[in-house]
């Protein structure tokens, strides 16, 4: 018999201070805070549903279609904490079985373990009825993910006790608060095999040189003055701690032995056009932040979409638009009858122009948390307890 059934929702998040290093493996908990804008779920979004019955003989787990081993140290750990708290269903024998989809392809090259470990989180603790903080559950699934519990702006608090119990993910503010923030995602064609997460950083905790500098000084000055900015809507100093602080992990990735390069040709070129524009602009009209790949996240406010857009799409140009911008379909055409001012005349007339360097570009906004959605939504067929 079916005990329980809920599907749930949740965002992708990306950092404008980055996690990187760990001072505990198996807890997940991090050398240093850090800082995150939760992306609109109308464009990128896990859901997760999770059925609990008294017919299933184990636990199992399919992901985007293809069943995975739920004897992983990171489920089992996040399964574990999750029924320890439980206070629903523990007097019944019973297995769950957990569906998840993603509604962005895997090959787009975005992190999707973020939100697919917060939506999982989420999920069972709806199912357990779970209260309290579960950000920290979230954590030990996957560091970035803890981020992902809430919207508009979030920030990961290190914390210093060693069982991890107040290194959680706190709101900064919510959504509501600074609804001109953009964010435009360049997603950069590119085939190389990068080096995880999880590997880049234990290699530049043990080897990089400006790891101390940064964890002691850089980033607690800049988590102290973004989150100031982001309270003032300040974007001038949103942006410019955003740029450096991409630049800094990129920079302790270069300075880790072996080196570890994630940013190829095109990022760098998209990271220049970018200073240039600013330069010329007379102030930072967008600000670009890269995670462990080549694709940019270009965080903007509203008020330089469309000239953000049009710039990309000069020097990245594509016979059709309509597939190849995925955002507000009225901004097409305000992209494409858009006219440069005197001062940008030169950027918008590039020397050369890269075709097919870009898979596609993703424009959207900051969004909310994780949401229950109805059960009509559910990915589990319950005669059969498989994915639908
Ligand atoms: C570059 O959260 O994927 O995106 O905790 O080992 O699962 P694990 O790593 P993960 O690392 C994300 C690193 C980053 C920066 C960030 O999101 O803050």
């Amino acid at each position: 018999m079916v005990l329980a059934s809920i599907t749930c929702s949740a965002p992708v998040n990306i950092a404008v201070i980055k996690y990187w290093g760990k001072r505990d493996e198996k807890l997940i908990l991090p050398l240093n805070s850090s800082l995150s804008g939760t992306l609109h779920q109308d464009d990128l979004k896990t859901t997760t549903t999770i059925v609990a019955s008294e017919d299933y003989t184990e636990d199992a787990i399919w992901l985007n279609g293809k069943k995975e081993d739920i004897n992983a140290t990171r489920y089992q750990n996040v399964l574990k904490a999750i029924r320890s708290r439980a206070t629903k269903l523990q007097d019944k024998k019973h297995c769950v079985h957990i569906v998840s989809i993603n509604n962005f392809p895997t090959a787009a090259g975005l992190a999707s373990s973020a939100s697919g470990y917060c939506c999982l989180v989420y999920t069972l603790a709806q199912i357990y009825g779970v209260d309290g903080d579960i950000s920290g559950i979230a954590r030990i699934g996957s560091g970035s993910a803890c981020r992902s519990m809430y919207g508009g702006f979030v920030k990961w608090e290190m914390g210093e006790k060693e069982d991890g119990s107040d290194s959680i993910a706190v709101q900064v503010q919510p959504e509501s608060h600074w609804p001109e923030m953009n964010i435009i995602v360049l997603v950069v064609n590119d085939k190389k095999k990068e080096t995880s997460s999880t590997d880049g950083m234990q290699k530049s905790a043990a080897t990089s040189p400006m790891m101390k500098e940064r964890c002691a000084v850089t980033v607690p000055t800049r988590m102290r003055d973004i989150e100031e900015a982001i309270k003032n809507k300040d974007f001038q100093t949103f942006g410019d701690i955003t740029m450096k602080d991409s630049d800094d992990f990129h920079e302790v990735c270069a300075t880790t032995t072996p080196a570890i390069y994630y940013l190829n040709d095109t990022s760098r070129y998209i990271m220049n056009l970018i200073h240039r524009y600013n330069k010329l602009s007379g102030s930072v009209k967008c600000a670009y932040t890269f995670d462990a790949g080549p694709n940019a996240c270009i965080y903007l406010p509203e008020e330089n979409v469309v000239e953000v857009l049009s710039l990309f799409i000069k020097h990245f140009p594509d016979q059709d638009l309509s597939t190849y911008y995925r955002g507000p379909k009225e901004n097409v055409e305000k992209i494409q009858s858009y006219k440069p001012n005197e001062k940008l005349q030169s950027l918008f007339t590039p020397e050369t122009t890269f075709a097919s360097s870009l898979k596609y570009i993703l424009h959207t906004k900051v969004g909310p948390g994780p949401q229950i959605l109805s059960e009509s939504e559910s990915l589990i067929d319950n005669n059969t307890g498989l994915p639908k």
